[in-house]
């Protein structure tokens, strides 16, 4: 398996793959890999000659530094892992100083609002952060495609926005979250739960379900109640927001309106990590 940490070997390489007329999948990663990141990189060979599959912890997208010393490293085993799934995968595994050049800062983008809301809210600079590694792996790459998980569905917008008002021609293309079997949302992060946490955090999905079924007889107002109330009588979980939001704007849905979409999200503290998941509603 080829592993460039240069972003100029990894540019020339592409450039000749394009040349020959493979077509190249890209998906962004931050390594930890688990199924949920397979199912992208299963999705992205399905589509497209080569898969290139970056493995970076991106220090601009963490707002604690805490959060980014704690966040699982496993390169050799995501390395592993990738070998069994395919030989049509290279992998980008860049240094913090090969991608930054010394100067650690994000460029501050225009995301028409889509970053003010929900994790913009409470994680100060993370979608700057995430645009910034983001167009910088596009611009490396170059793919035909590039593959993002639907858990972050607000990355996902954000990352669309991005590629719009940058005028990228890569075709950003969201994935259905993988579940674990009680039904967390797979995340490089349940890695550092307790059993007991990790087996009853099926109560973050299992409380999306029911906001659903609510979705169209109660009000968002009245579904967002229901919810804090499951959480403050939970002695593992922590609420920090939950919101239901029209899912092109991620703007809070106030009014139901018939012809728009709608998706309940969540963000929860448990073992003091930080939990997001979200579910269409309509
Ligand atoms: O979703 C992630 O793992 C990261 O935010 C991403 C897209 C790889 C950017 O660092």
């Amino acid at each position: 398996m080829k592993i460039f940490d240069r972003k100029k070997e990894l540019n020339n390489f592409t450039a000749k793959q394009r040349k020959e007329d493979h077509t190249i999948g890209l998906v962004p990663t931050m390594g930890a890999l688990h199924t949920g990141h397979i199912s992208l990189v299963k999705k992205a060979l399905s589509e497209n000659d080569l898969v290139v599959v970056s493995i970076f912890v991106n220090p601009t997208q963490f707002d604690k530094k805490d959060d980014l010393e704690k966040y699982p490293r496993t390169f050799d085993k995501d390395i592993e892992l990738l070998k069994q799934v395919s030989d049509n995968i290279v992998v980008f595994a860049p240094t913090v100083d090969e991608i930054y050049e010394g100067n650690i800062t994000s460029e501050a983008y225009q995301f028409d609002g889509l970053d003010k809301v929900m994790e913009g809210e409470f994680r100060t600079g993370h979608f700057d952060g995430v645009g910034t590694i983001v167009e910088l792996l596009l611009r490396t790459v170059a793919p035909d495609k590039a593959y993002f998980g639907e858990k972050d569905f607000q990355q996902l917008q954000i990352i669309r926005k991005m590629a719009e008002i940058k005028n990228l021609p890569y075709e950003i293309i969201g994935c259905p979250i993988e579940r674990e079997p009680h039904g967390l949302a797979m995340s490089s992060r349940n890695e550092r739960l307790s059993k007991e946490t990790r087996e009853q955090a099926g109560f973050i999905h299992n409380t999306l379900q029911t906001a659903k079924t609510d979705f169209g007889t109660k009000s968002a107002i009245g579904i967002a109640d229901w919810v804090k109330a499951q959480f403050e009588q939970h002695p593992l979980f922590d609420l920090e927001y939950f919101e239901i939001a029209d899912e092109n704007t991620l703007t809070p849905a106030l009014k139901i309106q018939n012809n728009q979409k709608y998706r309940a999200f969540i963000a929860v503290y448990a073992d003091g990590v930080r939990l997001i998941d979200n579910l269409r509603l309509n």
